[in-house]
């Protein structure tokens, strides 16, 4: 049997953001059940609760983040988070190659652009996990045509116009930093091209057979060998790597709704709204009549604690029909019988979830890769509507009951179940997904 001492190790860098570190221990769970022994680098900003995966070895690192809520953006922290971590990662490295005589290699984040330099150093391979979907990597790594050429200052006054080079989009669907400084954005999409071009392979949470074609794309801007061997959840139910807790109250009170009536609402983990914002979002959902379950994060709304400025008597005029909470277990609440709808601002993961669960979208995206999921989840998928533009109270009420008490709705219902299908199927022998791990394994083991 082997034991610690002979299995191969993999040492995993996490990026200190949620929807980054969920799909990386839902990674790391996946070779550690296929014999691999894993040791996990973070940092101390957002650091993982290590008692969730007794069964991995945790490194912190020092990350010289005094404090994060003094940056303008997310954009800057991922930058400064680059330069201050190049010594420790650098010294961590090194002690733990140097004490594993069986480390196989370095899986880490795309978001960490400056691992290349010091995994060529000490001369072992990296491998880079891209959190995005293949359609949205193929839209990042055309960044710089679209830059030439001028299309990211058309995204308001060209909005929908087609972008040539990528079909299915608009100008308005193509990815934005949420950034002041537009150099800023470049600099990251720079460094993390160079970073996935330089590297031993990409590791992607997407299914070859939902994106065949990006996948052809893809393969023609990257030559070194990339891995779909998503649906990452499907495989294990991980613990938890959640930053927040989970309000375990939902589930019962999902446990009093009917059958497909709910409609969940949640805009992910980075994502923010002004006030008036949040208040359309909140009198949509109150006029659909539809019950709802809404996750506001702390910090959602700009300057804002909480949701003090709901107008008084909001939540007790409810009478029940309206749950509003922190953050919710939300894979679990997307696979509840009660859920029949999912207002999200659709990051990939969440995307994903939902896909799995067939639960029809109405599609809010802010930033980044959530515009093109967007678009894929309205035109081209089509399981899901977009509230496209401005948010107003009406537009939210009119999507919400389209979609969950329509005939157009239950189309869109109908529409998602061949995905989920597809999304079980790659997982089972002969399945994309598993021939791709069996392939990845392979590869590893033969570094
Ligand atoms: C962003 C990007 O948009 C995404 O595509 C990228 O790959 C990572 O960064 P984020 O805002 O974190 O993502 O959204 P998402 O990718 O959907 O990840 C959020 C995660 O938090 C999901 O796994 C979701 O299940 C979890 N979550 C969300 C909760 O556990 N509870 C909640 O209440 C809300």
């Amino acid at each position: 049997m082997e034991t610690r001492e002979t299995k191969p190790v993999i040492f995993l860098f996490t990026f200190p953001l949620q929807g980054h570190l969920n799909p990386m221990f839902q990674l790391a769970n996946i070779f550690f059940n296929r014999g691999f022994s894993i040791t996990v680098i973070h940092t101390e900003f957002n650091s993982p609760n290590s008692s969730n995966f007794p069964h991995f070895t945790f490194v912190s690192i020092r990350d010289g983040l005094s404090e994060p809520e003094s940056y303008p953006d997310v954009i800057e922290i991922l930058h400064d988070l680059n330069s201050k971590c190049v010594a420790p990662f650098g010294d961590c490295l090194k002690k733990l190659i140097s004490e594993e005589p069986t480390a196989a290699c370095v899986i880490v984040d795309a978001l960490w652009y400056f691992t290349h330099d010091l995994t060529q150093k000490f001369d072992i391979p990296r491998i880079v996990l891209r959190t995005v979907n293949l359609s949205a990597f193929v839209a990042f790594s055309k960044f710089h045509v679209l830059r030439e050429k001028g299309y990211l200052s058309l995204q308001e006054t060209q909005a929908d116009s087609p972008v040539p080079e990528l079909p299915y989009l608009r100008m308005k669907d193509l990815p934005w930093f949420q950034t002041e400084d537009p150099r800023s954005g470049d600099k990251l999409q720079r460094g993390v091209m160079k970073s996935l071009k330089s590297s031993s392979g990409i590791i992607f949470n997407a299914i070859e057979d939902l994106e065949s074609d990006q996948l052809d794309q893809a393969l023609i801007e990257f030559p070194v060998p990339l891995f779909c061997i998503g649906p990452f959840h499907r495989y294990v139910s991980a613990s938890s790597s959640s930053l927040l807790a989970h309000d375990m109250t939902c589930l019962s009170w999902l446990d009093k709704q009917e059958t497909n009536s709910v409609i969940y609402a949640s805009l992910g983990s980075i994502a923010s709204i002004d006030e008036s914002e949040f208040l359309e979002i909140a009198w949509g959902l109150r006029n659909s009549n539809q019950p709802f379950l809404w996750v506001v994060r702390p910090g959602l709304i700009h300057g804002k604690e909480w949701i003090e400025i709901l107008p008084k008597g909001f939540i007790e005029n409810l009478k029940g029909r309206g749950k509003i909470v922190k953050w919710a277990p939300q894979p679990e609440v997307l696979a509840h019988r009660a859920t029949g709808g999912f207002l999200t601002h659709c990051g990939w993961n969440s995307t994903l979830e939902g896909i799995c669960e067939a639960i029809p979208m109405i599609c809010k995206p802010s930033f980044g890769d959530q515009r093109v999921n967007a678009r894929y989840i309205t035109d081209v998928w089509k399981i899901g509507l977009h509230l496209e533009n401005k948010i107003e109270r009406t537009k939210i009420e009119s999507a919400v009951r389209t979609l969950m008490t329509s005939s157009e709705g239950e189309e869109i219902r109908k529409g998602i179940m061949p995905m989920k299908e597809i999304a079980e199927q790659c997982l089972k022998l002969g399945g994309s997904s598993f021939r791709n791990l069996e392939n990845l394994i392979a590869y590893i083991l033969s570094f």
